[in-house]
């Protein structure tokens, strides 16, 4: 089967289409003939070997974190999915492989496709889908009546978070520039702040929750605007202890590291009196389900920005590195 293949770290050059042998079911596992896949920036992160510390996998690798298609075969133990369903999932972080024409995935991390979405279309839902969900739901426990301010809205996570929040309850601010604008405000935003333009103060303070998706400067700049007491997730910025304990399996040496890598913005978030947490989503066939729900009665919309042929995936995910994709990538494999 045609597969696109990490061969070494680094640049573009790194990666490359190239046949590879079809991958074998375990027992838990279903087979999908995959139809589409998403592409995110942990794709190009990975590529570059920014992800080292935390998953140090052999190469050569099938890339690929999220894919849409047709179960092909089922291991013995599967009880979820017969041959025919149709899917969608995000992929086991320490298996990848979606970037392929047939790939393995857990039962308990896929979920049947929502009804009336076609493949490309749903490719784009379970990375950024769970990573907003995850955030803003279980994380920061956003409740009816509250402010949330979302940086970077424009974005394949921050189109969901946007609409997810809204879902909640929230009055929601986010960050976007004039060519985001427009889409962010057709998926319900309240206020846009254009971050070309303008500080994120002019966003007025008192916020219940934050949800950075940039870091850097900005996830500074929203300590100012939140309420004491609050709290900020990023997937963005700097992981910190937790992350390693609650989303890495509580490795130590990890939480060490991340302890001191996170030292700065962690005093900077206790002087402000705010929580500060670094999420590193997780697969969840359960919360992907929940999402195929939302989709269905038309409270969540996704938001292709380009759909690129699978031939085309370097081009694609050259686009997405460009970082300025609105809403979601994704490749189809005809
Ligand atoms: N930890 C996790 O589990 C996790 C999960 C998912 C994503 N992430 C991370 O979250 C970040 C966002 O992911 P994504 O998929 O949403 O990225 P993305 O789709 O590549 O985001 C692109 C969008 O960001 C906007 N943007 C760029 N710079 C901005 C700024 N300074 N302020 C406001 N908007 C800005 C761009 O708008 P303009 O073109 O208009 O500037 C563009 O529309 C990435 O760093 C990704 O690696 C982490």
């Amino acid at each position: 089967m045609r597969a696109y293949v990490l061969d070494h770290y680094g640049g573009p050059e790194g990666a490359r289409l190239m046949d590879v042998p079809t991958p074998q079911p375990r027992p838990r596992d279903i087979l999908v003939e995959v139809r589409a896949a998403g592409l995110n920036p942990v794709d190009f992160k990975f590529r570059q070997g920014k992800l080292r510390a935390i998953q140090r996998p052999k190469l050569p690798l099938v890339l690929g974190n999220e894919l849409a298609g047709e179960v092909i075969a089922i291991g013995g133990d599967v009880k979820r999915f017969r041959v025919g369903d149709r899917v969608f999932a995000r992929v086991a972080k320490d298996r990848a492989g979606a970037f392929a024409e047939q790939a393995c995935v857990d039962e308990d991390h896929a979920a049947h496709m929502p009804q009336g979405l076609d493949y490309a279309t749903a490719a784009a839902v379970p990375l950024a889908g769970l990573t907003a969900l995850q955030a803003l739901r279980d994380e920061l426990y956003v409740k009816p009546g509250q402010r949330v301010f979302i940086s970077g809205g424009a974005g394949g996570v921050g189109t969901f978070a946007i609409q997810i929040a809204k879902w909640l309850g929230a009055h929601v601010t986010t960050t976007a520039s004039k060519r985001g604008e427009a889409l962010v405000r057709s998926l319900g935003c309240d206020e846009v702040i254009d971050y070309t333009a303008e500080d994120i103060s002019r966003a007025g303070g008192g916020f219940d929750a934050g949800f950075d998706l940039i870091g850097g400067r900005t996830l500074e700049q929203m300590f100012d605007i939140m309420k004491p007491g609050t709290g900020i997730v990023s997937v963005a910025a700097l992981p910190e202890p937790q992350t390693a304990i609650k989303d890495l399996g509580g490795r130590r040496i990890l939480a060490a590291l991340f302890w001191i890598i996170s030292y700065g913005i962690r005093s900077r978030a206790r002087r402000a009196g705010i929580g500060y947490r670094y999420l590193f989503m997780h697969p969840s066939g359960r919360d992907l389900a929940a999402l195929a729900e939302l989709i269905e009665q038309g409270k969540l919309k996704v938001i292709v920005d380009k759909a690129y042929p699978f031939a085309s995936i370097s081009e694609a995910l050259a686009y997405v590195e460009s970082g300025r994709a609105k809403g979601k990538v994704v490749v189809t494999m005809g």
